[in-house]
């Protein structure tokens, strides 16, 4: 095991101290199986405090289930999700979309990972019924897989445009945490009031072991969720070890502080290397995520230093992102390398 810090990703931190330790303590005697325990009573009254009192949220192991149980909660097989090229559900889920939910995605086009209304016009208006797939949601990141935001006026617009077209609106927001504290809001003005239909709620990347929620906001995709969720072999039955870590994280706004000092790292970061001409940015630091083209002699010297990966050979383009455990130490370190 490496000792020394990566840039690579916030999934390559560990458990948040916390965390590990609300699991330890859960870890004494015997509790009710597949969620039927005070542990998961406790976290999803606490998810319903957060959301509103209409929410239901289902725990998972990971984000892609997160993702595919959201889709298959609202289509059938002859619809199709609209998302953007770079969405984790196109270019990193291997297919699951395609195998568990029977859904064709349309991804369209985007330089900066946002979808935009005039996009999903062009797509719903040539639409020729029934010869095609009926696009029923239309699923956006938030943050998107390139860092960047919606703000929640442009949410609430795409909830809007997807409602008037007979369409939900999913978000993916396995980094969901770092994007409520980047835009100062709160989980019910970005989602509920916004008009989201349904959210995969990351929980890993703020900090857990493992545990993410499908948070529900719509009532039409909550009745057969919980039958879908066993289907999908995402019903824990040892649950409660999921529902602790969600406690540790939404008491006391732990969520707020891990994604704080992530996006306050990036920040940082960001104002560091902006300081060297010779390194470009590629999209605006608006998290915990930077991109950026490095030439080469500068990458070698960061990479010796901290691992983080390449984003685009071709381009030089490289992903560097900070976590909650990120400190600034570490960060002024990792930048003195170019000094030396
Ligand atoms: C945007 C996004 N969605 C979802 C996920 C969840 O992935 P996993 O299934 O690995 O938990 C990730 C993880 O990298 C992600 O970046």
């Amino acid at each position: 095991m490496n000792n020394t810090k990566s840039f690579a990703s916030d999934n390559w931190a560990p458990v948040c101290p916390q965390v590990m330790e609300a699991l330890i303590k859960a870890n004494k005697g015997h509790a009710d199986a597949y969620g039927n325990d005070h542990y998961t009573e406790k976290a999803l009254k606490i998810v319903k405090q957060l959301f509103g009192e209409k929410t239901k949220a289902y725990f998972v192991y990971n984000g892609t289930a997160a993702n595919i149980l959201s889709l298959a909660a609202g289509t059938q097989s002859f619809n199709a999700v609209i998302c953007s090229e770079h969405a984790h559900i196109n270019v990193d889920e291997c297919g699951a979309p395609e195998k568990f939910a029977s859904i064709k995605l349309i991804d369209l086009p985007t330089d900066d990972g946002k979808l935009r209304i005039a996009q999903l016009e062009e797509v719903i208006s040539v639409l020729r019924y029934p010869h095609q797939v009926v696009p029923n949601i239309i699923s956006i990141s938030q943050p998107t897989e390139l860092g960047t935001l919606y703000s929640v006026d442009e949410i609430k617009n795409l909830a809007e445009f997807a409602h008037q077209h007979n369409a939900y609106l999913h978000i993916d927001g396995a980094r969901i945490a770092n994007a409520v504290v980047a835009l100062h809001s709160d989980f019910k003005t970005m989602i509920t009031k916004a008009g989201v239909d349904i959210l995969s709620f990351g929980g890993t990347k703020n900090g857990l072991m493992f545990g993410e929620a499908v948070v529900i906001l719509n009532p039409l995709l909550q009745q057969n969720f919980p039958l879908l969720r066993k289907q999908a072999m995402q019903l824990a039955s040892k649950m409660r070890y999921i529902s602790v870590q969600f406690i540790a994280l939404l008491e006391n706004d732990l969520w707020r502080r891990n994604a704080q000092q992530a996006n306050d790292m990036a920040f940082l970061l960001a104002k560091r290397l902006s300081k060297f001409p010779q390194i470009k940015f590629t999209q605006i630091v608006e998290t915990n995520g930077l991109w950026l083209i490095i030439p080469d002699d500068m990458a070698e010297k960061l990479l010796k230093q901290s691992f983080f990966h390449s984003w685009n050979p071709q381009k030089k383009e490289y992903r560097i992102m900070t976590s909650f455990d990120t400190t600034e130490k570490e960060v002024e370190r990792f930048v003195a390398a170019l000094e030396e």
